[in-house]
């Protein structure tokens, strides 16, 4: 029987998955060598990022079961070596700038801001909902895509709860949200309510189809609600979308800044643009006019300072932006004079200023790039028979 050549080889490689850093082994430059003998035994040499490499026999099986399945493979050695400084630097430089997204996706986006902060409950869903109507009324077209695939509360806020129909491309059309905002969350995949329970992968997944599966068409701004803290979620959005800006929502107490700087350093740690900080439920003003700082004073000017980015804006607290919230009808668009609603108008304007108006310049395709992740096997996600 004839051997297999180079090229079948490195091809049956390619089903080897790095589980970590999902991808596959040969995209991420791991197959060192591959010689084949005479006898039909075939030899593969994978490098490792470290020598202790935790999931070696990972490797080891894989590689074995995949190679072995070609025709004239008699056996199959799997050796392995260490992937050298320069080497790593390359592939980190490679997955920090992955081009996740293919080619066109989000081509017509302007601009995509992430409202990210360290802690829940700080106000970035009520915060991106507010921007979004302020952008949209000041005349820059806004979508939302609501990432925080386990606690959605986008569509209660933006009042949006209908199942998205499909276009002639058989891609999700964003329902319209108040002031013609384009919205999209996984709320409105599920039945009322119902609880998400995918990890890693299929988060991964999900995300990667809202972005790249949803006709966001023409948009200035796409604002993206992430979820507390600094996840998966970011790690896969810093992955798919490298072009993106971070705003960090924060309360005003002083002792909240280490827990704030988190959601900072995660965007530095993935190479992220920071536009600024929000300092939300800044001060609560009685009717009679007298203010009390509920929460503290000084803390987002404290975090701006220190991670030498402007202070966006600062937000009073009050109570008629939390009913609107829930009434899923942006106070910014029913009272656009509302203090509150001034404070997120200020800061819409401020976010405009600080970003580009025009379209990014292509770029040309890195030749470090390795090509787009490997499908990742699970269960169909309710989004993908939405298109069926
Ligand atoms: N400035 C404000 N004044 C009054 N209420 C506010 C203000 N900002 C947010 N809220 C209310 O506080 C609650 C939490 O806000 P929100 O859900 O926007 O926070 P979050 O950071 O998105 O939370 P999570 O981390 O759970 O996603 C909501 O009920 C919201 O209406
Ligand atoms: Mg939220």
């Amino acid at each position: 029987m004839a051997l297999p050549t180079q090229d079948q080889v490195t091809e049956a490689l390619r089903a080897v998955i790095d589980p970590e850093l999902r991808r596959s082994i040969v995209d991420l430059g791991m197959v060192r060598s591959i010689e084949i003998r005479e006898s039909g035994k075939v030899e593969v040499v994978v490098s490792l990022t470290t020598p202790g490499c935790p999931i070696r026999s990972h490797f080891q099986q894989a590689v074995a079961a995949n190679v072995s399945r070609l025709d004239g493979v008699s056996e199959v050695g799997v050796g392995f070596d260490v992937l050298s400084d320069d080497e790593k630097g390359r592939l980190q430089q490679a997955l920090g700038r992955p081009g996740g997204l293919p080619e066109g996706a989000l081509a017509q986006v302007k601009n995509v801001i992430c409202i990210a902060s360290g802690k829940g409950g700080v106000g970035k869903s009520t915060m991106t909902a507010n921007l979004a109507a302020a952008l949209q009324a000041d005349g820059r077209s806004t979508g939302v895509l609501d990432a925080d695939v386990y606690g959605y509360s986008i569509p209660r806020m933006l009042g949006v709860d209908q199942r998205p129909e499909v276009n002639g491309e058989r891609k999700i059309i964003p329902p319209p949200g108040p002031a013609q905002i384009r919205v999209m969350s996984i709320g409105f995949f599920l039945e009322r309510n119902a609880a998400v329970v995918w990890r890693g992968p299929m988060l991964h997944k999900a995300i990667q189809q809202f972005l790249e599966d949803v006709a966001w068409d023409e948009l200035d701004y796409l604002l993206l609600d992430l979820p507390p803290g600094t996840g998966d979620v970011s790690m896969t959005l810093a992955q798919l979308l490298p072009q993106a800006r971070v705003i960090i929502v924060t309360t005003p107490q002083p002792a909240a800044q280490s827990v704030a700087r988190r959601a900072a350093d995660m965007a530095a740690k993935v190479d992220l643009e920071l536009l600024g900080v929000i300092e939300n439920m800044s001060g609560f003003t009685t009717p009679d006019g007298q203010r009390f700082t509920i929460f503290g004073e000084g803390g987002g000017q404290l975090l701006a300072d220190d991670l030498d980015v402007p202070l966006l804006g600062k937000v009073p607290l009050a109570e008629e932006l939390r009913e609107h919230a829930d009434s899923g009808s942006p106070l910014v668009l029913d009272q656009p004079d509302h203090p509150a609603s001034q404070a997120i108008r200020a800061t819409a304007r401020g976010i405009v200023a600080a970003t580009p108006q025009a379209l990014p310049v292509m770029q040309a395709e890195s030749p470090a790039a390795p090509a787009p992740a490997a499908p990742i096997s699970g269960s169909e996600l309710p989004v993908v028979q939405v298109q069926g």
